[in-house]
């Protein structure tokens, strides 16, 4: 997939009205904080065409009606919703420049402390964490980082996303080339088994750090289960929120993490309105944010 809400398209579509449109969008955004902007509307009738489709209904107002009042389906429904109306774009090692920042500032950090401390632990979050290409990412930089001393360290990954079909393909641990594509070719071999076909499983010991789970980043209490963290990545997610949730979402993250803590969004993501919570700091290519 490439751009922002491709793919999961099909063709011979049902045009959406305006009116029909904004209800849509209202059920969305209450459901999920994703919002879309008006020119998204064949964002809707490209995905949600095999959906009308498959329950023969020829309008969205019928599916908008369907959804409010389908008393059987209706929780199944809005599951359906979000996962027509997440996009799950990512891969293993995305955006390098952020992740040798993450390698070369915030773990060696950490390690340093912990050498005075004697404090060996590290508990880091992937909000929006998709199918699982970013939590393992990290789980491979934390190998390469402590190497054997890995044993004596106390890790804990929490990776989680609105999309119960992305964390099932996550939970499996087994990718295709095409998660693969930006990932240095030494890590593929040392840490991935090549089934044959293209097909790839990801090594256990990188597997057993990553513990997923299904959260909505627009439900406080959902966001409260998560553990305290040293380090919270959350990238390319805020872009589908609006303002309101956007700032929600970030107290959040403050709440959600130790003194110290840092947090990375997407390169493309700025932070500029929550300046009383989290401090920029601005690196090679990169820019992380620190709790203020
Ligand atoms: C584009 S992917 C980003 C994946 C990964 N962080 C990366 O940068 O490669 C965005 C993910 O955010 C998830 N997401 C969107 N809204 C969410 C919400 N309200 N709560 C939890 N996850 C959400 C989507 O399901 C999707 O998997």
């Amino acid at each position: 997939m490439s751009g922002l809400f491709s793919g999961k398209g099909f063709s011979g579509k049902i045009k959406i009205t305006q009116n029909e449109f904004v209800q849509l969008r209202d059920i969305i955004y209450e459901l999920s904080g994703i919002y879309l902007q008006d020119n998204r509307k064949f964002l809707i009738e490209n995905r949600f065409a095999p959906r009308l489709s498959e329950l023969n209904l020829k309008s969205y107002s019928a599916y908008i009606n369907y959804l409010k009042n389908h008393n059987k389906g209706k929780t199944e429904e809005l599951s359906m919703l979000t996962e027509l109306i997440t996009t799950n774009e990512t891969s293993f090692f995305r955006d390098n420049s952020q992740l040798k920042v993450f390698r070369n500032h915030t773990l060696k950090k950490i390690i340093d402390e912990s050498n005075k401390t004697g404090r060996r632990e590290i508990k880091i979050w992937s909000a929006g964490c998709s199918s699982g290409e970013e939590p393992y990412t990290l789980a491979i930089i934390l190998h390469e980082a402590l190497k054997d001393e890995i044993r004596k360290w106390r890790i804990s990954i929490t990776a989680n996303d609105i999309s119960t079909n992305v964390l099932k393909m996550a939970q499996k641990g087994i990718y295709t080339r095409h998660a693969l594509r930006t990932t240095p070719i030494h890590i593929v071999k040392k840490y991935f088994k090549d089934r044959g076909n293209e097909v790839f499983q990801l090594n256990p010991e990188v597997k057993r750090l990553v513990r997923f789970g299904k959260i909505n980043l627009n439900l406080d209490r959902d966001v409260a289960r998560i553990p305290k963290s040293n380090v919270i990545f959350c990238r390319n997610v805020i872009i589908y929120f609006d303002k309101n949730m956007k700032k929600k979402v970030l107290s959040n993250f403050h709440n959600n993490l130790l003194d110290n803590g840092h947090l990375y969004v997407g390169h493309s993501e700025s932070l500029h309105f929550v300046k009383d919570k989290f401090k920029p700091r601005q690196h090679a290519g990169t820019i992380t944010y620190h709790k203020i």
